[in-house]
């Protein structure tokens, strides 16, 4: 009997090791975002949401590496409609504010992209 208090400390240190990996994620890797508006009145964004959420910024980095080094400025096809590949024009664009959207979400996950002391926020809706 004396050694159950052993072999309880065994279970909780084992559990501990075995869910540590899920519990990362679960807290940092598969980032839970908030409910947001996405502040326009289309129905989809270039990919599907789950690709968006989990990748925009390396999409934005393909359009930007098109741009600056092939001038391939597009086009990209959204639900039949073509957009050039433009951060402030297409994600902007369409979304109608940063602030209500994009900074929102990046204020919850705790983000600050340095992308506008270069690129202008336009006129919010
Ligand atoms: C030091 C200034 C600077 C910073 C910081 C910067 N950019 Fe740019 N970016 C530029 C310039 C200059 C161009 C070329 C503009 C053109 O040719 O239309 C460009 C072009 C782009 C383009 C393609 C053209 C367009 O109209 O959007 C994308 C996409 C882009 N940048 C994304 C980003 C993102 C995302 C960030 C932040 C993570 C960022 N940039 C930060 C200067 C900057
Ligand atoms: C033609 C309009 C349009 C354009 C252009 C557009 N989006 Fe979207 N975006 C949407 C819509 C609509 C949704 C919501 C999709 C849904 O709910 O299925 C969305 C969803 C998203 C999401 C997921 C939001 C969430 O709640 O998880 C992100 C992130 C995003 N967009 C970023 C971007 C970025 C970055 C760009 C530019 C590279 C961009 N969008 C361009 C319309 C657009
Ligand atoms: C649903 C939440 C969410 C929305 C909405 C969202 N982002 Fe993000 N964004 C993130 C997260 C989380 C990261 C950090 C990802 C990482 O570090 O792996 C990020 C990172 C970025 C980065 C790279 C920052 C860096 O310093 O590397 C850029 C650029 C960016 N977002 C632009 C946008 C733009 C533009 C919009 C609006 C059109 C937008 N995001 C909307 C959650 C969001």
């Amino acid at each position: 009997m004396h050694d159950q208090g052993k072999v309880i400390a065994g279970i909780v240190i084992f559990l501990i090791v075995v869910l540590f990996p899920i519990w990362y994620t679960g807290a940092f890797g598969d980032f839970t975002p908030p409910n947001l508006d996405p502040v326009t009145d289309a129905k989809e964004c270039v990919k599907d949401k789950a690709t968006m959420t989990a990748w925009h910024m390396d999409l934005l980095n393909e359009w930007r590496n098109d741009v600056v080094r092939n001038n391939d400025r597009g086009p990209v096809l959204i639900a039949g409609k073509e957009w050039e590949k433009s951060l402030t024009r297409t994600c902007l664009g369409c979304h109608g504010s940063y602030r209500k959207f994009c900074h929102k979400c990046h204020t919850y996950a705790d983000v600050k992209p340095d992308c506008w002391q270069c690129h202008v926020v336009p006129e919010e809706r």
